[in-house]
């Protein structure tokens, strides 16, 4: 924020100082006779500029007069407010007259680390000079965790200009040589050089001018130390199960701009270049990188190696990484015959072979989907020991949280191997959606990532499609984006950002979330094979290059022309304004009404909301209203609606009608009470297996009926009546149960626990208990299986006894004998024992949890532990979270989360997170992930003023690094907590007792 309201005053001082040069008669070639283009107010500054005019004594007398005032004055002002040395004020002027960036800044109190005035104001570099390839060198030590480093950048410049600015972050720069390209001998001197740590800049000020368009090479030394984070090129380590030792390895996260802290380089997404690498190490280790290694040579007689890798193809600097390892690799070959490699440590390495044979099958797959092959010789998949986010698509080379790749047939649970299909295929999509064609900025991000996230349902739909990806989709992506983007302090996927923190924080359920929703809407208006057809143009017209969001609605117009579906239109209603749109309906006699309006899951007062102002297109949709009947319930019908009221005709009397068919549309529906309950009645009326509505539907109107609730738009006889059907055993699909244990768990939360809520909660419960009782059998479907495993935990969760005993017995049976429970049950019987027992249980997990190889197994002991409701142990338990040699930091987050869901450890763990806060930035750095999960868990679920108070004043008081967003989001649900206490708790709690009484 600061940095947007600095630039507004510098732009003021820019234009001053043009003025001045121009009167001063201090000319610069690259300035033109008047201020400049970036002077606001010319009329008056060219008043300077004398023309041949005849002007009387007086006229003359005044107008010395007044040269005189202003040339003093400018001088004094110069004096006092001009930050910079002549030549420097020049620089800012070439800069301004190439107008290529927006350089809205310039005397700008950004000092260089030397103290010096940096001489430039912009966190965007200028966009005349380009690289176009790197040699990197690199020689880290893996004993003493020192990197000494060169790299060679060759660049063309388009202006000639007298400077060189590249990114850099803590990087200690020993030289710097500037030569000709294929000429060393014509050496450019380098006059200064100034480092900016705030900008992340280095400033290579040079004696002359550059030649444009000449290619020039810049080498710079530098050494950097390595450490034990999770970004930049950075130590990771794990524990040899053969030597019982610690072994270290080095390895890269860059997205979106820590690339700039392993190498200096032009850390923008557009600035694509080509990329090699030379890497020195141990002859016990090896290097990956994103292309092939061309030789290993021997680099010292003490026996460190040298790697030599081929150029990379055409990429941006965040893609690029490399590991230095002694991992094992498991390898195949695509049937196009690209080399597919899975690396882990040798004892872990067999339990990719899940994530081996998958990723063979969906690079296949996709080359298909987009037809476009893959462009690379090679494919390699590394399980990253520590890991900060979950996956991380670098071009040829991706990195996984160790979770995310491992998959044990005998110990892990469904849900594990979805899991890794699906970061497998997300992975394997971003190298065409973000490798081959990339986002020409961080604005564009949801380009990149919700993509990704829709075409990994997809590519897993490929190879399971049982798993039934694309109804789970509502679950975990439409309904989880309608959740979030309902708050005020909800942003448009497309977000003007520049800071790396802002940046950061768009790496959020909105760009990923929404942004794979919309994608699923404009698939379900377009048509299947036009979706196709359009990304295909898209990807091929910008491959290799940049693109923004228009791009990509442009591509649709060939396809389906602007004047059947004007994709631009449409789309820009959708990405360019937060939130969504309710669409209200009322029935008259054989019409219905429909209007449409913002739909805000906040209390907050009307000065408190934006206004309509702040949007656009004045929080208005088009939006297309899907809808079937009781007359047709197979066929849709798709009308658009783009005004505030439209009207529907229906030619008959029909008994119901459901709109937003199969919730494809981002956007809620609140039908008439009648229409609620012609619904609630079909649902009702239906066998298990005869259901008129798809589960999407079912899960739909779960979740818009309890979310209008909370709210108070809907009575909770109505909103709670839904889940009457499911009491009837009607139903027996996982994604409605699903959908009404995640909004039940919600009520109960803000509900802390009220016993008539969980009594009704239990009988619900019981009802799919008795459907899946063929009791503690892992078997059926992976969706039965997936379903049984998440009753049995909500039974045990909420206290069902007979669950509770069961899964107690097989939890004593566990720590007795070799016992192990079948994988999808496990989460139950860990948890349960944990929550029963007290510190001999807890302790004889945690010593599971510390000698368990096994990444899914670690993850659940580490979940269990969460559970106790021993405050002591939970203390423990959160300050174990921050000693590495008990809990690594990758995981830190994790256990302060789980903590927090625990209703015995909620305060604890907000506790914990005050004292501990400065730590915790440190040790996440920016990423965002970390924090926003740790911000929002740790406070969302508090209901009263004062908690607000004590959430608000804390967090305002300290740095937030990229948590601002979630920050903002979390105060907004509080209050929205706190408006269901005041307004709607009663009349849920009569409704229960009413219930109760029956
Ligand atoms: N590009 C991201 C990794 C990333 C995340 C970089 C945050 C910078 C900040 C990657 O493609 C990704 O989205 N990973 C996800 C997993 C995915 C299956 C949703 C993750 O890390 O959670
Ligand atoms: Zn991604």
């Amino acid at each position: 924020m600061s940095i947007i309201q600095m630039s507004d005053l510098e732009m003021d001082d820019v234009t001053f100082l043009t003025c001045r040069e121009s009167v001063d008669g201090v000319t610069n070639k690259s300035l033109r006779g008047d201020c400049g283009p970036f002077c606001r107010n010319r009329r008056v500054c060219r008043k300077q500029h004398p023309h041949h005019v005849h002007f009387s004594f007086y006229q003359l007398l005044i107008m010395v007069a007044l040269i005189v005032i202003l040339l003093i004055s400018t001088v004094l002002i110069c004096a006092f407010a001009c930050p910079f040395k002549t030549n420097q004020c020049h620089i800012i002027g070439a800069i301004e007259e190439t107008n290529t960036t927006q350089v809205n800044s310039s005397s700008s109190h950004l000092l260089a680390t030397n103290g010096e005035q940096f001489p430039w104001s912009d966190l965007r570099l200028p966009n005349f000079i380009k690289p176009i390839h790197y040699d990197i060198f690199m020689h880290p030590n893996l004993t003493t965790f020192i990197n000494r480093g060169s790299v060679e950048i060759s660049i063309i410049s388009e202006e000639a200009v007298d400077f060189i600015l590249v990114h850099g972050k803590q990087l200690n720069l020993t030289q710097i040589t500037i030569t000709k390209f294929n000429d060393e001998s014509e050496r450019i001197t380098v006059d200064k050089v100034l480092e900016n740590d705030e900008f992340e800049l280095i400033h290579i000020k040079l004696v002359n001018n550059l030649e444009t368009n000449t290619e020039y090479v810049v080498k710079i030394n530098f050494t950097k130390s390595l450490e034990e984070r999770l970004e930049g090129f950075y130590i990771s380590s794990y524990m040899d199960s053969s030597s019982e030792r610690k072994r270290f390895i080095g390895t890269t996260h860059f997205e979106p701009t820590m690339a700039r802290s392993a190498f200096p380089c032009f850390d923008e997404p557009a600035f694509k270049a080509t990329f090699s690498l030379k890497m020195v190490h141990e002859a016990h280790h090896d290097v990956y990188f994103n292309s092939e290694k061309q030789d290993t040579l021997i680099y010292s007689k003490e026996g460190l190696r040298l790697s030599v890798f081929d150029s990379t193809v055409k990429m941006s600097t965040y893609l690029v990484a490399f590991v230095v390892c002694d991992f094992k690799p498991l390898d195949a070959r695509t049937k196009e015959g690209t080399h597919v490699r899975v690396l882990a440590p040798r004892d872990q390495v067999n339990h990719g072979e899940l994530a081996l044979r998958s990723a063979v099958s969906i690079l296949t797959y996709f080359q298909s989907f987009f037809n476009l092959t893959y462009p690379l010789t090679k494919l390699d998949l590394v399980s990253v020991p520590d890991f900060g986010a979950g996956a991380m698509e670098n071009w040829g080379l991706m990195t996984f949280r160790s979770t995310a790749i491992m998959y044990n047939e005998k110990t892990s649970p469904d849900s594990a191997k979805e899991e890794v299909l699906t970061v497998i295929s997300h992975e394997i999509a971003h190298q065409w959606f973000g490798n081959l064609v990339t986002m020409k900025w961080w604005n564009d991000l949801w380009l990149n990532e919700g993509f990704a996230s829709y075409v990994e349902n997809l590519g897993v739909d490929h190879l399971y499609p049982d798993w039934r990806m694309l109804d789970q989709f509502v679950l975990t992506t439409t309904q989880e984006a309608l959740a979030l983007d309902s708050l005020e302090s909800s942003h448009a996927i497309m977000n003007d950002v520049k800071d790396p923190r802002e940046i950061e924080a768009l790496f959020d359920t909105i760009s990923y979330k929404k942004g794979a929703a919309l994608i699923r809407m404009l698939k379900n208006f377009l048509g299947p094979d036009n979706l196709r057809f359009g990304l295909k143009n898209y990807l091929s017209k910008y491959k290799f290059s940049n693109a923004e969001t228009s791009d990509l609605w442009r591509s649709f117009s060939n396809i389906v022309p602007n004047e059947v579906i004007n994709v631009t239109s449409i789309m820009e209603t959708w990405v360019r304004q937060k939130g969504y749109p309710v669409i209200s309906v009322r029935s008259y006699g054989e019409h219905v009404l429909l209007t449409q309006k913002r739909y805000l899951s906040s209390p907050l007062s009307e000065d408190e909301l934006d206004g309509n102002n702040t949007s656009p297109f004045g929080y208005q949709w088009i939006v297309p209203i899907t809808f079937i009947t009781s007359h047709n319930p197979r066929d849709a019908t798709l009308i658009w609606m783009s005004s505030s009221n439209s009207v529907i005709p229906f030619p008959h009397h029909v008994d119901w009608f459901k709109i937003n068919v199969n919730q494809t549309g981002f956007y809620r529906v609140n039908y008439d009470e009648y229409n609620w309950k012609r619904l609630i009645s079909l649902l009702d009326r239906s066998g298990p297996d005869t259901h008129l509505l798809s589960p999407s539907d079912r899960a739909n109107l779960i979740d818009d009926a309890f979310s209008f609730m909370r709210m108070d738009l809907l009575q909770p006889q109505i909103a709670l009546n839904i889940t009457s059907y499911l009491e009837k055993s009607k139903e027996r699909d996982y994604v409605p149960w699903v959908t009404t244990i995640i909004n039940l768990k919600i009520l109960d939360s803000i509900m802390e626990g009220h016993p008539l809520l969980r009594k009704f909660i239990l009988r619900l419960i019981r009802v799919a208990l008795k459907m899946w009782k063929r009791g503690w059998i892992d078997e059926g479907s992976h969706l039965d299986r997936k379903l049984r495993s998440s009753i049995y935990y909500a039974a045990a969760y909420f206290g069902e006894d007979t669950t509770i005993r069961i899964a107690k017995q097989h939890f004593d049976k566990w720590s007795q004998d070799a016992y192990q429970p079948p994988p999808n049950f496990r989460k139950t019987v860990y948890t349960t024992g944990i929550m029963l027992g007290d510190t001999e249980e807890w302790e004889f997990c945690w010593q599971k949890y510390v000698k368990e190889r096994i990444p899914s197994e670690k993850r659940l002991l580490l979940d269990a532990l969460a559970h106790t409701h021993n405050p002591w142990l939970l203390s423990q338990f959160l300050n174990y979270s921050l000693d590495r040699n008990k809990i690594k930091p990758q995981d830190t987050a994790y256990v302060i989360t789980h903590v927090a869901r625990n209703p015995v450890g909620r305060h604890l763990a907000w506790r914990f997170v005050r004292s501990n806060w400065n730590t915790l930035l440190n040790l996440f750095g920016t990423g965002s992930f970390s924090l926003d999960a740790i911000i929002s868990e740790t406070g969302w679920h508090f209901s009263t003023l004062f908690d607000y108070n004590q959430v608000s004043s804390f967090y305002s008081s300290v740095p937030l690094g990229s948590g601002f967003q979630s920050l903002k989001q979390t105060l907004e649900k509080i209050r929205a907590n706190i408006f269901w206490k005041e307004n709607v708790e009663a009349k849920v709690i009569n409704w229960l007792k009413i219930v109760d009484q029956r």
